[in-house]
């Protein structure tokens, strides 16, 4: 069974100085969720926002906010991005010490729902699917990105596509439902494509933020994910 789809207008998109109208105004045109890109300029090139803006945000939005957490030391910052209650944290499988990545994936699994937040794994575009096999049950959500991560504005990845299906396939082996992002270079077109293949959250930034007509740039969003789904 498909979810209904969600959409997450990605903020690093958004214009800085303006933040609350910004956020009122994706609001407005319809997300479901607010996409937060926490980069740290290590595990990423960029350097972005964290914990102070993301508790401004926590209290100016009306929408869950859905933490994408680009940082080389999640077990150590963990704490601190929880404290603003997010509806969805997301850490990256490649920020875990490759030595134990499992154990550090259980720490903050447990970081993570200890705090009343959902869960969320991501995989930059070059980690095999496969890495998720033994943990995929215990998580709510699975970001397969489709460009890698740093800077909004890149190109979709088609090869994102297949993954999402092997992500689907892996749930259905293991007898779980995990909730399916897709983050990086999301629109109309590209949309329809990862719904099919089984995700159900997306993520966008210049898709929504920059489009002349926002509510028309999420809608036609929705309407192309959901008519895929089908
Ligand atoms: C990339 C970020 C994305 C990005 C999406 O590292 O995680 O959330 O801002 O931006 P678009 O939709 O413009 O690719
Ligand atoms: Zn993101």
């Amino acid at each position: 069974m498909f979810e209904p789809v969600k959409i997450s207008p990605s903020i690093l998109s958004a214009d800085f100085l303006n933040l609350a109208s910004e956020v009122a105004d994706v609001e407005a045109a319809g997300a479901d969720w607010l996409h937060v890109d926490v980069m740290d300029g290590h595990f990423v090139p960029n350097l972005t926002i964290g914990v102070p803006v993301e508790a401004q945000l926590a209290r100016a939005a009306k929408a869950p906010l859905d933490v994408h957490l680009m940082i080389s030391n999640p077990i150590d910052q963990l704490p601190w991005y929880l404290e603003a209650a997010p509806h969805m944290v997301t850490v990256h499988w490649e920020s875990f010490d490759p030595a134990h990545p499992y154990d550090d994936a259980a720490r903050c699994l447990e970081l993570i729902h200890g705090a009343g937040a959902l869960a969320g794994i991501a995989l930059k575009p070059d980690t095999p699917t496969s890495v998720l096999e033994p943990l995929i049950a215990s998580w709510d959500m699975v970001l397969v990105m489709s460009v890698f991560p740093g800077f909004s504005g890149q190109a979709f990845i088609p090869e994102s596509v297949e993954r999402v299906g092997q992500v689907a396939a892996l749930a259905r082996a293991a007898g779980c439902a995990p909730l399916i992002q897709v983050d990086g270079g999301i629109n109309e077109t590209t949309a329809g494509l990862v719904a099919r293949a089984g995700a159900d959250v997306l993520v966008a930034g210049n898709g929504v933020f920059k489009a002349p007509d926002r509510a028309a740039a999420v809608a036609a969003i929705r309407a192309s994910a959901t008519a895929a789904q089908r």
